[in-house]
């Protein structure tokens, strides 16, 4: 397997690029299912789940080209295979054609995808919403089965505001028979990128980035042209970047008005944000101040940049806590981050994390996309070598990371796995 060695300790400087949102894509590529297209997307960024995308769209009868961030989607003959466990199991993401397919096909049969390194994941609330749309839903083997000649509009009230399931249901509901409204919605900005999207592709939705998002049914829909929006969760593993080891970085297309409770957060730890034309320009201070967060749905701090600021606060003057509510096993970096030196203690849903003078590089381990992304912010800080080892995780969901990292000044390179 590959790994990743970082010398660390120098501070970053210079700009960076933020690439297009890995979860704005998925959902955005999975809505080609809705219409035969053509469709064209762009700003896909290149990334293991990108493909792992293209290879259950193709697998469901559709054929998609990718050429250097522009992705062409036709959608004709669906030939209503599934979408199997193999693929399933590699990218929870992949439920998100349950919608699109039943919508337009009339039925969907698509595997469970299980537990994860971050928590159980349930996806009842989907299927719950698609029942309430007329949808017959059965469990077999460990596939779900969805069966509606055509789906009707429906009042959905959600337990709690899931992204994933926002996104099937306003999908599923584009092409039901009837008005749908979804309560308690996940506000995300990548709810309102796939809206404006479908938008495009001919559908009626209302309300998207508030709680109560209303969708009118039409008979079909049509192709899109969309280019997918920056990615606000890279953007800010970068910026974090630039607090943590007293840098400056220029993170360009970064959309502030995404961030603003990271923004606010590190603001806090003393940082200097700037908002420019460009994007956003952070500059670490000369000593971090300890800060307390709760991770929240957005607007709240998103549990996605939950590690990667754990790691700043390891080198923060004082103590900080991070109480993680969307997610019930999200600190599964915290042992590997106490190899490194950090001082932390969690208890229940809080970590504590008090402050030390510095990291010591260390061999770690991945065991997540973003628990990958605190253990290299971890290595550019300590001021020796550090070796992340399964950093698929990464490829997962950061384009060009060590390319990215070098043009900030960093000293971090992939060792290929000896053949
Ligand atoms: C999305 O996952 C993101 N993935 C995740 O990003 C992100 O962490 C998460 O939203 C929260 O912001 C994509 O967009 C592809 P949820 P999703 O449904 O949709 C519970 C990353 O690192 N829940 O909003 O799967 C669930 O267990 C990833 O890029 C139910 O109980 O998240 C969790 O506790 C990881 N029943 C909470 O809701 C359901 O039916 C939020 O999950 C659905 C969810």
């Amino acid at each position: 397997m590959d790994k990743i060695v970082i010398h660390g300790g120098r501070p970053l400087n210079g700009c960076v690029s933020a690439s297009g949102a890995k979860n704005a894509a998925l959902p955005l590529m999975f809505a080609t299912l809705l219409a035969p297209g053509p469709h064209r997307l762009g700003n896909v960024p290149r990334l293991r789940d990108i493909r792992t995308a293209e290879q259950l769209l193709t697998g469901l009868g559709a054929s998609v080209q990718n050429e250097k961030g522009i992705l062409e989607v036709f959608a004709e003959d669906l030939n209503g295979k599934e979408a199997p466990y193999d693929l399933v199991r590699t990218m929870r993401a992949s439920v998100l054609v349950l919608g699109p397919l039943l919508a337009r096909c009339g039925r969907a049969r698509v595997s469970l995808p299980g537990g994860c390194a971050i928590g159980a994941r349930p996806i009842n609330l989907h299927l719950k919403g698609l029942e309430a749309m007329g949808a017959e839903i059965t469990l077999d083997h460990g596939y779900v089965e969805a069966r509606a000649e055509r789906l009707h509009g429906a009042r959905i009230y959600l337990d709690t505001p899931t992204v994933g399931g926002t996104e099937n249901l306003m999908m599923a509901a584009t092409l039901a028979e009837g008005t749908t409204v979804i309560e308690n919605a996940a506000c995300e900005p990548e709810i309102d990128d796939l809206a404006a999207a479908l938008r495009t592709m001919g559908a009626k939705i209302e309300g998207d980035g508030t709680a109560t998002i209303t969708i009118e049914g039409v008979k079909q829909l049509h192709g899109m042209d969309y280019q997918v929006m920056p990615d606000r969760i890279e953007a800010g593993t970068y910026l974090i970047a630039a607090a943590l080891t007293g840098g400056s970085v220029l993170v360009q297309n970064a959309r502030a008005d995404h961030m603003e409770a990271l923004l606010s957060k590190l603001e806090e730890t003393g940082a200097a944000c700037q908002v420019t034309e460009e994007g956003v320009r952070v500059t670490g201070p000369a000593q971090l101040r300890p800060v307390d967060i709760k991770t929240q749905p957005y607007p709240g701090f998103p549990t996605d940049m939950q590690a990667q600021f754990m790691t700043l606060m390891t080198l923060c003057g004082g103590s900080s806590m991070i109480t993680e509510t969307v997610f019930e096993n999200r600190f599964m970096h915290v042992c590997e981050l106490q190899r490194m030196g950090a001082d932390i203690t969690i208890e229940g849903h809080t970590a504590t994390i008090k402050g030390v003078s510095e990291l010591l590089g260390a061999p770690v381990m991945a065991t997540d996309l973003r628990a990958s992304a605190c253990l290299v912010l971890a290595g550019l800080a300590a001021d020796n070598t550090t070796e992340i080892s399964r950093i698929y995780h990464l490829d997962r969901g950061y384009e060009s990371l060590e390319e990215k990292f070098r043009c900030l000044g960093a000293d971090i390179t992939r060792v290929p796995a000896e053949q």
